[in-house]
Order: structure tokens, then sequence, then C-alpha cells
């Protein structure tokens, strides 16, 4: 490494201006970047792809499938000649605790090593909102141990913490459930929709460097138990839902109600779940889980 210095961001204050997460605006405005998406054929990768290449960047998308390998460094050298920015969505494909820590401390490590032999200017990576009051967990130990070797490389950076994707709460059921039994702790949950955490990333991204954490949250707050329960029954899903304040969050148990919950000055999304059920849902529109009370938001 170089031993570029970075300056501290001194609080965790909403460096995502503006009025609404989508309405980026670029560094120098009208500049185009080159931007290498690490994980670029995920979920999120995909999305932030494709809208910073509709802003007029060229975003390349860079994982396993595209032939570059941040875990074994393949294909990093050609992937990062000449890029301005770096995103990190990555993840690794097991949540095994061995797996998830050596994905993310090898593939961050050879990835900051690689933008430090090409100047990049912005490593930005998406993390999880309360990541370090998840430790119990070997993924959120490994996903901290990432925050760490970037907070520490010396490279400008912007790590951007999203709550839950909306699209990921099928994951937590099933994780949950064991024969045929959701058990889940009643801790509340902010969730949002995954295009807009890329919107939150990719307008990161197009910044200047926060060299600190910032959050991005979704519009309603809901009790997790209650959330499932009734989107299970909505989709006719015969699972029955436990309340347990004992119960497992991907290994994470006894969590205080808050633990999954942003900070005040997290930036807040603005497509609520139901919405978001309706555009997803087709070709015949389930009803959006209206039941699930909203403990708070509009
Ligand atoms: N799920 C949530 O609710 C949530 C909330 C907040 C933050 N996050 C964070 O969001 C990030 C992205 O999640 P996601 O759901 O978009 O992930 P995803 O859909 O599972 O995509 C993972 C991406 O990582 C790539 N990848 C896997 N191994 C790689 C390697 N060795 N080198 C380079 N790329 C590799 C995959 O490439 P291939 O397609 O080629 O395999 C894929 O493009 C994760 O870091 C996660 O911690 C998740």
């Amino acid at each position: 490494m170089s031993g570029r210095k970075t300056t501290p961001a001194s609080n965790l204050a909403n460096s995502l201006s503006g009025s609404a997460i989508g309405a980026a605006t670029t560094q120098a405005k009208g500049q185009i970047m080159n931007i290498v998406v690490i994980g670029g054929t995920g979920l999120i990768g995909s999305k932030l792809v494709s809208k910073l290449t509709e802003r007029g960047h060229r975003a390349i998308a860079a994982s396993p499938e595209t032939g570059v390998n941040a875990l074994t460094g393949a294909g990093l050298a050609e992937a990062l000649d000449g890029a301005d920015v770096v995103i990190d969505v990555s993840n690794s494909p097991s949540f095994e605790d061995a797996a998830a820590m050596e994905f993310f401390k090898s593939a961050t490590g050879n990835l900051l090593a690689a933008e430090d032999a090409f100047n990049v200017k912005h490593h930005v990576a998406l993390s999880v909102v309360g990541t370090e009051r998840l430790q119990q967990s070997g993924y959120f130990r490994a996903k901290l141990e990432q925050e760490r070797l970037i907070r520490e490389s010396g490279i400008p950076f912007t790590i951007v913490r999203a709550t839950q994707f909306y699209e990921f709460l099928g994951r937590i059921t099933d994780a949950a459930t064991v024969d045929g039994t959701v058990r889940l702790p009643p801790v509340f949950i902010q969730p949002m929709a995954a295009d807009e955490v890329a919107q939150g990333v990719g307008r990161a991204s197009v910044g200047a460097p926060f060299n600190g954490i910032v959050e991005i949250a979704g519009p309603q707050r809901y009790r997790l138990d209650e959330l499932v329960r009734s989107a299970l029954a909505k989709k006719g899903d015969p699972r029955e839902v436990v309340t347990d304040p004992h119960a497992p969050y991907f290994g994470v148990v006894a969590m205080d109600e808050d633990v999954l919950l942003p900070s005040d000055g997290a930036r807040i999304a603005e497509i609520k779940l139901a919405d978001w059920v309706t555009r997803n849902t087709r070709p015949t529109p389930t009803p959006a889980p209206e039941e699930a009370q909203v403990v708070s938001g509009g």
C-alpha cells in the first residue's frame, strides 16, 4: 500500500444530501467516470451497472461470471486498470462462519491492493446496518473485518450500510424455518427495496469519498415476526410463525429489539413494502401484506 492518507469522517451525518436517494449529483457535474462494480452480476450489482450506465458513466460488471475473481485475484488487474471508482457489492457464496470470513478478508485485501496499484480514487462498499451489534454471527464478523480493512487501507472510501432488502425477506424466513415452523424474534426491522439500495450506493460512488459510514433504510418499521407472519399468510404459505425472543437471527440470539434499526441520521428510502409487492407480483398481483402493523413510517 502506498500509505495514501484519508480524512476520518467526523460523524455519520448524511453525506448523500438531496431530496431523494435517486437524485444523485456527480462529483464534477457531467464528468463521466470509469466505475468497476465488483459483484456487478448480483442483485444490487446488476441494478447499479444499469443505473450508472443510464447516467452516462462507464460501468463494468466484474465477477467470476465476467472473468474477475476478487478472492483469487484473477482478472483484477485488467478490470481495475483505468478505474476511477471501485464499488464492492460482492457477497460470499457461503454464509458459513469461516467461509464468509475467508471471502471478505481475502477478496477485500486483494481489491484494495489492486486499487492502490492503479491509484483508484474511491472505494465504495455495501455493508449492513447494525453490523457491529451482530457480532455473534460469523457473517457479520466478516462484514466488520471488510469494513476495517477498508478504513485502514488509506484509499478514500465510502461504506454504505443498508437495512435488509425486501428481496431478502424470503431468505430470512427460510433460514428461520425448522420442520415447517418459522421461529423469529420480535425485533424491529426497517427493510428497503434493492432498487433504492442500488440508488444509494450509486449516488455515493459518484460523489466525493465520505471516508466513513453512511446509512440507508426503508420508510417503514415492522416487527420481524409479524411481518413474516403476514407475508406468508397473504401468499398462502402454510408455515406457522412462532414469536420467540430467543430464536436465532443468522446465529445471533437474544437480540435487542432495535439491533437492526438505522441511526437517526440515516437516509430514508421512499418505496414502501406494499408498493414493492404490487410492483413485483406478476401476472396476478398478490395483495400486499397490509395486516402487518407498520410500527412507524407513513
Ligand atoms: N441481503 C441484505 O438484506 C443486505 C442488506 C445490506 C447489505 N447487504 C450486502 O449487500 C451485498 C450484495 O448483496 P447481493 O444480495 O446483491 O449479492 P448477490 O446477489 O448474492 O450477488 C453476489 C455477487 O458477488 C459476486 N461474487 C461472488 N464471488 C465473487 C468473487 N470471488 N469475486 C468477485 N465477485 C464475486 C457474484 O458473482 P457471480 O454472479 O459471478 O457469482 C455476484 O455478482 C453483500 O455484501 C451484503 O453483505 C445485504
